[in-house]
């Protein structure tokens, strides 16, 4: 391997999910999930925008394909709409949402792209919220009847496969600060939400392993290194509960530890129910771990009392006058980070094998002539793999690279102000235009190596 150069068997992909590209929110038997609620609620999404249509990839599936396809990428993550499947989240499964993924799952292994597929990417079926969501521990049930309804269907061609897309979203951005869909804001639920989603995962690795022999199973975490703004002690103690709270809560129980003691004591009263054999569950052995990397997260104390966690995120403003550069995201641009991270993950918890799930950046995109120049989202893209082939040289087994994403599309609660694509999506048309990051993606697969921007 030459110093710029990735191992032969290294799997460059893009990235999406369901709810942010699919669009057809009410067709084929679709029924709505949290996100159709939340996002039709006012006040939840900038301008009240909503996944209605999103990026219409139900219908222009094949399209997506063969942009793929051109761009020479090898693996396609995305998601499968739970409500599109079981749209009641319990009992019928409906054939034509399965119908979708198989006509899916077959146009990228005719165009030669391995599918990756994540069960779980947020929209819960509604019906299931309605009866107190991942809170509930039925939840876990019916989350292992809808994967088993999946793996009967495609488990014969799908090699890959991701049980949760960022356990802590979910929990905490959906459950404590409530940004997300449901939109709840309570501590004590939060915890109940992450531990269910654990155990799930726990109990449909062996699932997916029994209903395909090939199945290779992981688990998606988003994770962050966690720095103190400053080096006094208050500071120092905030970064370790940042860590605790986002990074450990999740890996320390996937990885055989059980929850980490010093959140366990500074969650008390409000940790969650467990049963007996849970954590045992939640540990089963995975083929790889799945990191989505987007930027360190940068803490202070703030005053005992003030919020349980005890810990701040440093303002975009703050980061400027720091010195760092900040995505439109109010992100911090620091690709060591991600070095950092893979090399922490590697020594204390060695997985098998990890996948970059999602790594991107959103960028104010402007059509100029018929082309889209995104000279930043290059440099980010450049430092990031740059970062994951020095992660590589230091032994971290890093099997691939997702890009988020292929394609401009619904960023939650930012609806489509925020463009993460290497794809431009003209949202009056549909037409999809490619950026210039793409073209420079297309020369990275093709040479198996970080190139310049150069002659871009
Ligand atoms: C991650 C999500 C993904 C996308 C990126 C920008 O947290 O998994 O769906 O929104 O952030």
């Amino acid at each position: 391997m030459s110093q710029s150069h990735f191992p032969d068997d290294f799997v460059w992909g893009v990235a999406t999910a369901a709810y942010q590209i699919e669009g057809a929110v009410d067709e084929d038997g679709r029924a709505p999930s949290i996100w159709d609620t939340f996002s039709h609620t006012p006040g939840t999404t900038t301008n009240g925008d909503t996944g209605d249509v999103a990026c219409d990839h139900y219908h222009r599936w094949q399209e997506d394909i063969r942009l793929m396809r051109n761009l020479g990428i090898q693996a396609y993550r995305f998601s499968i709409a739970w409500p599109r499947v079981v749209p009641q989240g319990t009992g019928q499964v409906n054939g034509r949402g399965l119908d979708f993924y198989d006509r899916l799952v077959d146009g990228l292994l005719d165009a030669n792209i391995t599918p990756f597929v994540t069960l779980y990417h947020w929209d819960l079926p509604q019906a299931l919220q309605n009866r107190g969501g991942w809170a509930d521990r039925a939840t876990v049930d019916a989350f292992v009847a809808y994967a088993e309804a999946v793996v009967r269907r495609l488990g014969d061609r799908v090699t890959h496969w991701i049980t949760h897309n960022e356990p802590w979203v979910v929990s905490f951005v959906g459950n404590y600060e409530g940004r997300h869909a449901p939109g709840i804001q309570d501590l004590r639920t939060a915890l109940q939400v992450a531990h269910h989603l654990l155990l799930s995962h726990g109990l449909v690795v062996p699932l997916l392993r029994s209903a395909s022999a090939s199945a290779r199973v992981g688990i998606t975490l988003n994770l962050s290194p966690a720095h103190a703004a400053t080096s006094s002690p208050e500071d120092q103690a905030a970064a370790g509960r940042l860590d605790g709270n986002l990074n450990r809560w999740f890996l320390d129980p996937l990885y055989g530890r059980g929850y980490p003691e010093d959140m366990v004591a500074r969650y008390g009263a409000l940790m969650p129910q467990l049963a007996a054999d849970d954590l045992a569950r939640i540990a089963v052995p995975t083929d790889f771990l799945g990191i989505n990397y987007y930027f360190p997260t940068i803490v202070r104390a703030l005053p005992s009392g003030a919020e349980p966690l005890g810990f701040a995120p440093l303002s975009r403003d703050e980061l400027a006058t720091a010195g760092h550069d900040v995505t439109e995201m109010g992100w911090p641009v620091v690709p060591e980070g991600l070095t950092e991270l893979l090399t922490r993950i590697h020594r204390e918890y060695a997985p098998g094998a990890i996948y970059i799930t999602e790594n991107g950046a959103a960028i104010h995109d402007r059509v100029v002539d018929g082309t889209v120049h995104d000279p930043r989202r290059i440099a980010y893209l450049h430092g990031h793999t740059d970062a994951a082939r020095q992660a590589i040289a230091a032994g971290a087994p890093l099997r691939g690279y997702f890009l988020w994403s292929l394609m401009d599309n619904f960023e939650w609660g930012f609806g489509y102000s925020k463009r993460f694509g290497i794809v431009y999506i003209d949202y009056g048309t549909q037409a999809r235009i490619p950026k210039s990051s793409a073209a420079w993606y297309q020369r990275v697969i093709a040479a198996n190596a970080v190139v310049n921007a150069g002659e871009l």
